[in-house]
């Protein structure tokens, strides 16, 4: 199938694939998690970049014209390097990649009066600075206040971010991600896991703070590059259809695990990435 391919570490970027099947009915999606080798935001620029490759080939050669890199860690770390030379030494023109930094840190400054923003993401997209430096072409009078959090991915993925000492945990990060400026007015959840977290973080924070995720924010930005490049619009598959793949050996406990984030998915197939393995 020619879907839009959408890659994440693991889970997380079903809460994108979602927004986007809303925003696009009709198009054709092809998810891929790396659960076997989840969680991203530890690893090194190196690993992350290599596994993002990995990735990309593989949707590629699924027969995907585009690629969403729905994780903040490989986008941070990755999708540059991606689109200036990986992209261009192995797949010509016709392919492309988009992330998820680039369309928050065009529109992030409009939702803060205060101008002072609070970030929550991975070590690895925290220590990238990728949003720090994005943020500062497009709203230059704002500061981003960033804070990683290291247990998130893992409690998130294993689903133990119910339990009582998880919670003291993202109290802990959300308190001191505030404490860094007492005029924070806006909190990006710069990775695709977090807004299964986002009950247990509005009851942390004050109510006055906006909360943002991503998926509509990706979604209205992937429309309206459709639109501006209708040769890769018409090169998308229009089926209504999502196939979904994971690294995980274990399919059942990832259809298992899915539910937390996405309706129920009834077919899910395994992939070591193997460029062979169709
Ligand atoms: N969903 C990925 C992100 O947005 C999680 C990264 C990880 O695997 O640590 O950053």
């Amino acid at each position: 199938m020619q879907g839009i391919g959408v890659f994440d570490s693991g889970f997380g970027g079903l809460t994108i694939l979602e927004s986007l099947q809303e925003s696009m009915p009709e198009h054709d999606f092809m998810y891929l998690g790396d659960n076997a080798r989840t969680p991203y935001g530890d690893k090194s620029f190196e690993q992350v970049n290599q596994y993002t490759k990995e990735a990309i080939d593989w949707l590629f050669e699924q027969g995907c014209p585009l690629v969403i890199l729905a994780c903040n860690t490989a986008s941070a770390l990755a999708l540059r390097n991606i689109q200036q030379i990986h992209l261009k030494l192995n797949h010509g023109a016709k392919k492309r990649v988009l992330g998820v930094v680039r369309p928050t840190t065009e529109i992030i400054g409009n939702y803060s009066k205060t101008n002072k923003i609070g970030l929550l993401g991975t070590p690895a997209t925290v220590e990238s600075n990728s949003y720090g430096i994005e943020v500062k072409k497009f709203f230059p009078q704002v500061s981003l206040y960033q804070e990683a959090c290291p247990f998130w991915v893992p409690m998130i993925e294993e689903h133990t971010y119910e339990d009582a000492s998880s919670k003291i945990q993202i109290q802990k990060n959300c308190e001191a991600l505030l404490k860094k400026n007492k005029d924070i007015d806006t909190i990006l959840l710069a990775c695709t896991h977090y807004p299964i977290l986002l009950p247990i973080i509005e009851k942390i924070v004050p109510k006055e703070i906006r909360i943002v995720t991503q998926g509509d924010i990706v979604a209205k930005s992937l429309l309206e590059y459709l639109h501006r490049h209708p040769e890769m619009e018409n090169l998308i598959s229009k089926n209504k259809n999502t196939v979904f793949y994971t690294t995980e050996t274990d399919i059942e406990k990832f259809k298992e695990k899915s539910t937390h984030f996405y309706k129920a998915i009834s077919t899910v197939r395994h992939t070591n990435l193997d460029l062979n393995d169709t």
